[in-house]
Order: C-alpha cells, then structure tokens, then sequence
C-alpha cells in the first residue's frame, strides 16, 4: 500500500537539510546511499502465502467519468509490463519484482494481460467510497448485465481507477492507492484487487510526487532544479495520469508479490506489513534519499522518466526492492 507518511519523512528530511542542521548534505547523501543500500535494517521476510505466478488476466474498472487520454497513457504503461521496449523498459523494471518466489520455487509471472475493461460511469456506489466499498465496486462490475467482467479467481486480478471527483476513504489523507483480496460474502471468491485513485485536482503534491510537491514544503523536491516552473515535467503530460503510474506500478509490484497479505513483506505486523515497493518509495534512480528522487532522464523539455514503454512511451516509476542486491533497484540503475 502506498501510505503518504513515507513521503512525508522525506520531506522532513528534507526540511532538515534546508535549515542546516547538524546533518551536512554530505551526510545527508552517505545517508541516503546508506539506505538505499542497506541490507540490516531491512529485512523482508516470505511468510509462506502464495504469490501471483501464473499468467495473469488484469481487469481494470473505470469508476466515474475518465479522459480517453489518461486511459490511453493508463493502458499503455500495462501493456509495456510484458512487452519488450528499449533499454531500460518497464519490462526491465519488472525484472525485479520476478525475483521474488514461492513455497515452490515459482517466480512471480512476467506475463500480464490486460484483457477486459469495466466502465461504471454510472458511479454504481456513488462518489465517496469507503474502502470496504471497493470491493462492491468489483461485485458490480462482475455481475452488471451489460458487459460484465468475468469473475476469474484462477488468475484474475481487478484494478479499480476512480476519476478525479470520486472520494476515497483516507485519499489524499493516508494513501493513494492500496491493494488487498475480496470477500467471498462481497464477491463470491477471493480475488486480489488494488485501487488507485487520480490524484490530479485532488492532490498533487501528495499523490503525483515528483510532478507535483506539497505546498507546506516550501520548495520543490531537490533534483528538480528549485522554482516552480522547473519542477520535474511530465512524460505524458498530465500530472495525474503520470502520477498513477507510478502508484500502479507500486501496487502491482505489491499484490503480486503479498496477494493475500501472508507472502513477502518487512516488519512483524501483518496488519500493516512494508512491502517491496513501501521501501522504495520516493526513490526512482541511482543515489535517491532525503527527498533527492536520485539519478533519472530528463528530455529537453524537462520531463522527466526512468524506463521506456511500447509505441515510444516512456514512464517515471518508483523503484522496488531487490531481495538478491537487498536494495531497491531499478533498471535505470548506474550500479
Ligand atoms: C526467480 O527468482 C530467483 C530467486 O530470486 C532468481 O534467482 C531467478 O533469476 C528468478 N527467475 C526469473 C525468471 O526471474
Ligand atoms: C499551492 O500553491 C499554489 C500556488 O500558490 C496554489 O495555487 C494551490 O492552490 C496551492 N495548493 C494547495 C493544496 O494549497
């Protein structure tokens, strides 16, 4: 789950280097790299729970009213998991997210298929939903008369995106995108779901990082080259959109690899488990921490990306950790 406190922490940190206090920015940085680099104080541990191994059917639900161009981009970045682009690709990013196995050996799958999308335009459960509401979300795109989606407990897994004027409980406030497994009393089955919501009008700063950044800061993230103008750019032009992705991506590395919260996960708390992305959040290339987003690509326009998609995408996404380098990794990696 992607909760807002981790970015708040880089953003204290962040602070702390701005009023210079004892910290120097160059312990700041051997910090950082400390943490990146890490293997002590992050233990990620397999609990014994499957993982998402075989091929896997992605169902996405549109809830509310969505632009053509942010599915566009949505489903592009999808498509790009499985599909081989230049170097370094999503594909390669997802590299990493394989590595974790199973009680058997199997590695999480490289081969997810968008195969059906939901549209409730209609807003079925209204505009604020509770999380628990989700989940009635999926039982009603499962079971709607026209174009229902099939209810596949064998390798389903339902993505549920709400538009920018639907409230979730704790949006904004505490997350920007979860994921957990369905009821059988809401559903019928047990299937893995995540959500994520647009963060776009809602907030930005929280939830579209490092596109946008919160006001109370004072300043945008390092790395970003100071001033509001010279904030990072977008690589598919719309904060929100290009914010999502990230979060999706996040998400994805998540369900897959603790679908049914008993898999991989840091920390003694099933309740509130870190997972393989919560570690890396804030982190998108070589030398990232304290609020730095580390080493990425910027095009002469200013937008910023770390790993190239099919018909010549390219996408800025978080890294994830490496159980075998025990560190988060990406692709875009310069070690
Ligand atoms: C499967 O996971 C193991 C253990 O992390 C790793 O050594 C191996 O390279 C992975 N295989 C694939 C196809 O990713
Ligand atoms: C952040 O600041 C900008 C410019 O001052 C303002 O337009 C925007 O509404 C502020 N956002 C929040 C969430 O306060």
């Amino acid at each position: 789950m992607l909760k807002l406190h981790s970015h708040f922490l880089l953003l204290s940190l962040l602070l702390f280097t701005s009023l210079a206090l004892p910290w120097s920015p160059n312990q700041q940085f051997k910090h950082a790299k400390n943490y990146e680099g890490s293997s002590d104080l992050v233990d990620v541990q397999y609990h014994m729970g499957p993982v998402l191994a075989s091929p896997i059917n992605l169902y996405i639900i549109w809830y509310g009213h969505w632009n053509p161009t942010h599915q566009s981009t949505i489903r592009d970045f999808l498509y790009s998991i499985s599909y081989p682009s230049s170097f370094p690709s999503v594909a390669d990013w997802w590299r990493t997210v394989r590595l974790y196995t199973d009680q058997t050996g199997s590695n999480i799958t490289g081969n997810i298929v968008l195969s059906e999308e939901f549209y409730d335009s209609a807003y079925s459960h209204g505009r604020y939903l509770s999380r628990l509401a989700i989940q009635s979300v999926i039982k009603t795109a499962v079971t709607s008369y026209q174009r229902a989606l099939p209810l596949n407990p064998r390798n389903g897994l339902y993505l549920v995106l709400t538009s920018s004027d639907v409230q979730v409980q704790d949006f904004c406030r505490a997350v920007c995108g979860f994921h957990y497994f369905t009821f059988p009393t809401i559903v019928g089955v047990t299937v893995p779901y995540a959500w994520v919501g647009y963060s776009g009008t809602q907030c930005p700063g929280m939830c579209a990082y490092p596109f946008a950044w919160p006001n109370y800061s004072g300043r945008p993230p390092p790395g970003t080259s100071g001033g509001a103008s010279n904030i990072m750019g977008t690589p598919n032009g719309d904060v929100g959109a290009d914010g999502m992705i990230s979060v999706i991506a996040h998400e994805l590395a998540e369900v897959t690899s603790n679908p049914l919260v008993n898999a991989w996960y840091a920390g003694d708390d099933p309740t509130a488990p870190t997972e393989i992305a919560d570690l890396c959040v804030g982190v998108y290339g070589s030398g990232a921490g304290g609020g730095y987003v580390g080493k990425v690509y910027t095009d002469s326009w200013g937008k910023g990306y770390n790993v190239n998609g099919v018909r010549g995408r390219r996408f800025l996404v978080q890294w994830v950790w490496n159980p075998l380098k025990r560190r988060c990794f990406g692709p875009n990696a310069m070690d």
